[in-house]
């Protein structure tokens, strides 16, 4: 069957409606197939809207697109980001694939990074860091470090600048002491406009206070050491990573010397190492029992067979709040694409990936998951609800009512309230039937919970890497290249041309609409 084919059936398959709860009696064993446990993560599928026959429909599917062989290339370290002619490893920064010599530039960079996290928090010259980077180089580990602070203590005041807008590196100097403050900036490229300025921001704040010394205070991050040079940053003070790190995957690399730093080696390992254990469940396992597989192919069965175009992530844990704007990157900058490998239209890809934290999206946008109009099959939005069981805060009580909420929201999704109930608990009214289908929830909404045992970094890691290797399937099912993102260079070079244009106090060749506004601007 060809790839179009298998996407006509799935459509066919879902045409036909399930009611989620039903299939809870119709598929005994649903639970223990639906249900899937690896180290600290369990993920529970089971409130899909997705039979068992369409789960093997979607495993059948997979199986025709090379799935195993492409994840064999990509741990064998082949080139299967093809439009860039690059290999992917991202998994050998955490100790898994890669030939001898990566695995040998892995370990020097890892020792490097150790011992330099580790001169600095015992000389305790430093109080505070500032990491500048944007995109890959930010969000990943500002995740992170919000996540770490459930068992560790910073060491050190971690701040983040990444906007080009002034206001983002301006916030993150206030009230620090040049003489103590650790500027890491953070660019694979060493060419992002954000970056550089903010860079050369804050070596100006560094200067005008240390003068010749402030060099001491300036680290590089980079996978381009010629461009790090030229912006005068010396050479021992840059941290290289590699071409086959993706922007986007690379919070395992020296991207993340900020977080040792901050929150040392030994818990930056067990991130690593969580990650690592993630890898080798993705490797080893047949598809069938397969983590990052088995998520994919849900999230197929929703985008392709039901129809919906977006997803919520909504983690019921403050210290991973950020997670939906890091999986935005991960995901829609990975398989946001509707080109082929081959150069012809791929269909429905990479969904919308939105979100809050819970509690506080129910009281935002829960309204338009429960009742809004319909969108794909059942109407909302399917969900990722993910949970941490045991609570770091010291606050139990608050736990156990965060846990109820995110538990009562899944199940709320699923079971709705039909017209009936919403009647018997209805006061006489005149106009009750206006009234009752407007209190009424359609239910069988789907959503995955995820929990883990606790907010470990290697809990962590282990989810992290769930998510990269859901989008790899994804994108091998979609046919599309996951590691280039040629969506983002138009609206690059059109700024740096409207800059250099508004700073000569001219319009340019543009729309009248864009020239309007260019004329609006005094620089
Ligand atoms: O513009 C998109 C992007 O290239 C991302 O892929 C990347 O993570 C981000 O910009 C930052 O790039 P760099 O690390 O090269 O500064």
């Amino acid at each position: 069957m060809t790839r179009a084919d298998n996407f006509a059936k799935l459509k066919s398959l879902a045409e036909q409606p399930v009611s989620i709860r039903d299939l809870f009696d119709t598929e005994p064993d649903r639970l223990s197939r639906f249900v899937m446990r690896e180290g600290p993560l369990r993920a529970d599928f089971s409130k899909q809207a997705m039979s068992q026959d369409a789960l093997d429909a979607l495993l059948s599917f997979a199986a025709t697109c090379d799935l195993e062989e492409w994840r064999a290339k990509l741990f064998a370290g082949e080139t299967v980001n093809t439009s860039e002619n690059r290999a992917v490893l991202h998994m050998a920064l955490r100790g898994v694939g890669g030939s001898d010599a990566v695995k040998a530039e892995v370990a020097d960079m890892r020792e490097h990074m150790a011992s330099f996290a580790d001169k600095i928090r015992r000389e305790g010259t430093f109080k505070a860091i500032v990491h500048i980077g944007i995109g890959g180089s930010d969000l990943g580990p500002r995740l992170v470090a919000d996540a770490f602070q459930a068992s560790a203590d910073m060491a050190l005041d971690l701040r983040f600048a990444e906007n080009i807008d002034g206001a983002s590196i301006q916030d993150a100097l206030v009230g620090l002491d040049p003489a103590t403050t650790l500027v890491v900036v953070v660019s694979k490229s060493f060419t992002t406009q954000e970056t550089r300025m903010n860079a050369e921001a804050a070596r100006t704040w560094l200067t005008q206070a240390l003068g010749e010394t402030a060099g001491d205070n300036f680290i590089a991050v980079t996978a381009n050491r010629d461009g790090a040079l030229d912006f005068n940053i010396p050479p021992g003070q840059i941290f290289d990573f590699w071409d086959w790190v993706g922007g986007r995957y690379s919070v395992w690399s020296a991207v993340g010397l900020s977080l040792q730093i901050a929150f040392g080696p030994d818990i930056f390992a067990e991130f690593l190492n969580g990650a690592a254990a993630m890898d080798r469940h993705f490797r080893d396992q047949p598809l069938q029992d397969n983590l990052p597989v088995m998520m994919a192919l849900t999230g197929i069965w929703n985008r392709n067979g039901l129809g919906y175009s977006s997803l919520a992530v909504i983690p019921y844990a403050r210290r991973i709040r950020k997670l939906a704007a890091f999986l935005q990157q991960l995901e829609m900058e990975s398989n946001g694409k509707r080109i082929t490998r081959e150069g012809t239209e791929a269909g429905l890809t990479c969904p919308i990936i939105w979100g809050d934290e819970g509690t506080n999206g129910q009281h935002a946008f829960f309204q338009w998951l429960h009742q809004g109009p319909s969108e794909g099959a059942y109407g909302g939005a399917p969900v990722d609800f993910i949970a941490v069981l045991k609570d770091h805060s010291a606050r139990p009580d608050h736990h156990a009512a965060l846990l109820a909420n995110c538990f009562a929201q899944s199940e709320a999704l699923m079971v709705g309230k039909d017209e009936d109930a919403v009647r018997a608990e209805l006061e006489p009214r005149p106009d009750a039937q206006a009234i009752i289908p407007q209190k009424a929830f359609p239910g069988n909404r789907p959503s995955t919970t995820i929990t883990l045992d606790e907010l470990s970094p290697f809990a962590l890691g282990h989810l992290i890497a769930l998510y990269e290797h859901k989008v790899f399937v994804q994108g091998v099912i979609w046919n599309v290249n996951s590691f280039d993102q040629w969506g983002v260079q138009l609206g690059k070079v059109l700024a740096t041309t409207i800059l250099t244009e508004m700073q000569a106090g001219q319009t340019g060749n543009h729309d009248p609409s864009t020239a309007a506004l260019m004329g609006l601007v005094n620089t």
